[in-house]
């Protein structure tokens, strides 16, 4: 009888058939400082040097990255971070991703507060929202074991959580504190802005105003059509420096997977394109088939690279041949739409995608609108937007007018 363990087994043994010990693909990135992300982090050259050009001044600096879902916005900003912390040491990093409901610089307290362990009047700003806090707790422990632990307990429930009155204020007072301990600054880096409504990230960014001309230095990420595009036009002067990360070029997907590859292979872990071993236990075409398909993409590169994977484990494989490697890729696509799970206007506006290539507010007729159930493009967006999210269409580079394309997966259209 087979047990779960040998079940278990099996599937350690198929993946170890591959030569790899783990799938390295992820849908977001590894922590912060892990040493992942430090191996299989791939160009952005250009970018990362305009950003650390801002780091040599000694004043404090406002920096966008902006860009579009899954295309490494947060990975990028991480490794900044990385980096800093490790070039300087003098300086205090801070990252966090935004919290529903709050504003910007309740949310930068909170991120600089959680790095500033032994200082109690920061600890004490974290209790009073309900974070727990390392000191705090262990405090509680500490009078949970005594005499009087009932007591402690009831009285921490009991304790009101309360938000910060004065955010600004509070944060500033914060930062004074830190500055004497990390001469060299402060960095907040707020990621995900763009997962609140545009509205609300508008009024965030408007109430943001006093907070970022503090003396922190802040790293914001967002999406263009979301908050960035907004503040691009309208609020120009806001940041410093503004960085758009765009697909990544083939070449640089190559070596991104060689780089996930060699992170997990048992084998060897050269990291030379020339070198057919690089790509194991892909063979160059179908490697070089698996970062076209991903159109420079990083999430979409690592869902289906994860997809290719999974399938060629349970086929037993130890290539991906081309054979393998379409298997995969018809895997992805019901999987890709499945996570999706379409609505029917969603779906029937892929399926418009398909037909036509691309749909922008030009390329669509009226007939075609009609059909859809819609009066103008604009009220396609959204679904496209939704498309693009699920990784199944993207938004084109047009400096007219704003147009999608569906994502490529060739072998899964058969069922569009
Ligand atoms: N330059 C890169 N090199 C290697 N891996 C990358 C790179 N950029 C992104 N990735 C990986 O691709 C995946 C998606 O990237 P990430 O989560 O950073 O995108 P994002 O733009 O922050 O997405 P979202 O819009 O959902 O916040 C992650 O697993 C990330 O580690
Ligand atoms: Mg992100």
């Amino acid at each position: 009888m087979t047990t779960a363990d040998d079940i278990f087994d099996q599937s350690f043994d198929n993946l170890s058939r591959l030569g790899l010990n783990e799938i390295p693909f992820t849908e977001s990135p590894v922590d912060l400082g892990s040493e992942t992300l430090r191996h299989v982090f791939t160009g952005r050259e250009n970018e990362l040097r305009q950003v650390f050009n801002q780091f040599q001044s000694r004043e404090r600096r406002r920096i966008l990255i902006y860009g579009r879902l899954g295309i490494g916005k947060s990975a990028f900003l991480l490794k900044v971070l990385s980096v800093l912390r490790r070039k300087r040491p003098q300086m205090l990093t801070t990252y966090i991703s935004l919290p529903e409901d709050l504003d910007l610089a309740t949310t930068a307290l909170i991120a600089l507060a959680r790095e500033m362990g032994d200082d109690p009047w920061a600890q004490r700003q974290l209790y009073q929202m309900g974070i727990p806090t390392e000191k705090v707790l262990k405090e509680r422990n500490a009078e949970v074991g005594g005499t009087f632990g009932i007591t402690g307990k009831i009285g921490e429930k009991d304790l009101p959580i309360t938000k910060p009155s004065f955010p600004t204020v509070s944060l500033e007072t914060l930062l004074e504190r830190s500055q004497k301990k990390y001469p060299q600054g402060i960095v907040i880096a707020i990621d995900d802005l763009d997962k609140q409504p545009p509205g609300i990230v508008r009024r965030l960014m408007h109430d943001a105003q006093g907070m970022l001309k503090g003396r922190a230095w802040f790293m914001l990420t967002g999406h263009p059509i979301g908050m960035a595009g907004d503040l691009l036009t309208t609020e120009r002067g806001l940041f410093d420096l503004q960085v758009q990360l765009k697909e990544l070029d083939l070449p640089t997907t190559y070596q991104m997977l060689i780089n996930y590859l060699s992170s997990a292979r048992f084998d060897n872990d050269c990291t030379d394109p020339k070198d057919p071993r690089c790509v194991l236990p892909f063979l160059p075409e179908t490697a070089q088939r698996l970062c076209e398909v991903s159109s420079g993409k990083p999430r979409l590169f690592n869902r289906l690279g994860n997809m290719i994977l999974s399938t060629a484990a349970d086929l037993q494989a130890d290539l991906i041949t081309p054979e393998v490697l379409e298997q995969g890729l018809r895997q992805a696509g019901p999987t890709l739409k499945q996570r999706a799970s379409l609505s029917i206007e969603e779906e029937r506006v892929r399926s418009l995608l398909l037909q036509k290539g691309s749909l922008s507010d030009e390329s669509i007729t009226l007939n075609e609108l009609a059909e859809l159930g819609f009066r103008s493009f604009s009220e396609i967006l959204p679904f496209l937007e939704r498309l693009e999210e699920a990784d199944l269409a993207f938004q084109q580079d047009r400096e007219d007018a704003i147009s999608f394309a569906p994502v490529p997966l060739p072998s899964a259209e058969g069922d569009a």
